[in-house]
């Protein structure tokens, strides 16, 4: 292979520069060109007019300043378009054309679904799990996860600083839209009494009286680590029947109408009137969990899995993505990877929320 191509897809993650930075050194130790597609899959679509507004080959220098920063340098983007299997095969000719004959997708399931979809064009590609979910069952770790979870542990300590002083309950949202795994993993890690997934369908009452319970013997301050995912079903209507939502006060009834999803800020209201005593206060957690630069598994992870990108397809292996399994990078191939479907760990959720 001659030239290659590198995209970032999906939501951005910690470790996404650190990869692209390992499969360009090992493409130059090798003397093949790199190609930096940008905007995940619209990069290949050839939208703008500016062809350096889509790709840029990348030289030594490049790669030196995205060495030590966050986010992704070729930028990421979902591309709605790439469902369609015509702007697929448009991309796999625009790929052709500028003659790189191969590519390295990193990005969570849908930008592997992308990737596969490549391949049957004709179009060598290997997948790096990139995304913070950490929802990709052939690999114990995606790439930033393991980052945005130590984000979590960080800014739930300082949370605690506080509610601990005020002896105050604090509900804390992280990341995962349907995926509870930075919540479960922050929640371990932080001895939080209480946690809330996707996974698990959940209801406000039962939280209060674990709240309650606690309260009874002397913990005026829990943590609540809620996924963001959670509120998707969850109306606030049924409490606005009960009358809780009548009795607040006036800048509370500006900022919520019984008909949106109840969100942590909400959530944390009528847990205090459904537990008389208890304190809570919401803190949404954001963008800071994808925004930091990678902690050492990660930029570990990315520095062996951009590597290996390159070598195999350097020796012809395609259609593979890399993952961790038993704490070591591997490879399989990515019809096998999206076959095998996330199973959440009931046990420790149950753990978590009993102890
Ligand atoms: P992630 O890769 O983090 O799971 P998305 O699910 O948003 O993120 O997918 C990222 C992009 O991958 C989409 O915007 C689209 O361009 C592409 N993609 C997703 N699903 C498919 C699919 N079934 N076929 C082809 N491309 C897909
Ligand atoms: O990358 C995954 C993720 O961070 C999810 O945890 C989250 O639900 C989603 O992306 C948010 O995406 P966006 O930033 O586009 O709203």
């Amino acid at each position: 292979m001659r030239r290659i191509g590198i995209l970032t897809s999906g939501g951005d993650s910690p470790g996404m520069n650190a990869a692209i930075v390992s499969v360009a050194r090992t493409a130059a130790l090798y003397h093949m060109e790199l190609v930096g597609i940008k905007r995940g899959y619209n990069g290949l679509l050839r939208k703008r007019a500016d062809i350096m507004d889509d790709m840029q080959v990348f030289d030594s220098e490049t790669v030196l300043d995205i060495a030590d920063q966050p986010g992704t340098f070729l930028r990421t983007a979902r591309c709605i378009e790439f469902l369609n299997p015509d702007v697929r095969a448009k991309a796999a000719e625009n790929l052709k054309g500028m003659g790189i004959d191969g590519l390295i997708v990193i990005g969570g399931d849908g930008s592997f679904q992308g990737a596969k979809a490549l391949c049957d064009l004709g179009i060598p590609c290997i997948g790096i799990p990139g995304t913070i979910d950490n929802d990709l069952a052939y690999t114990e770790h995606t790439l930033g996860f393991d980052t945005a979870v130590n984000i979590c542990i960080n800014s739930v300590r300082m949370i605690r600083a506080t509610s601990r002083s005020h002896d105050r309950v604090a509900v804390v949202e992280v990341m995962g839209r349907n995926s509870g795994e930075i919540a479960l993993r922050t929640a371990m890690c932080t001895g939080a009494e209480i946690v809330i997934v996707p996974e698990v369908s959940w209801g406000v009452y039962p939280i209060a009286e674990r709240i309650n319970q606690l309260m009874k013997i002397g913990d005026m301050r829990a943590t609540v680590i809620v996924a963001e995912g959670v509120f998707k079903n969850q109306s606030m209507e049924p409490f606005d029947a009960y009358g809780l939502l009548s009795s607040y006060d006036a800048n509370y009834q500006n900022i919520h109408s019984p008909n949106e999803p109840m969100n942590a800020k909400t959530l944390s209201e009528v847990l205090r009137r459904l537990s008389p005593g208890c304190d809570a206060r919401a803190t949404v957690l954001g963008y800071i969990q994808r925004g930091s630069a990678p902690f050492a598994y990660d930029a570990g992870f990315a520095f062996e899995a951009g590597h290996l990108a390159v070598m195999l397809l350097r020796e012809g292996i395609s259609e593979q993505v890399i993952g961790i399994r038993r704490g070591r990078v591997y490879y399989l191939p990515i019809r096998e990877a999206l076959a095998t479907k996330p199973i959440f760990d009931r046990k420790l959720y149950d753990l978590v929320n009993s102890l």
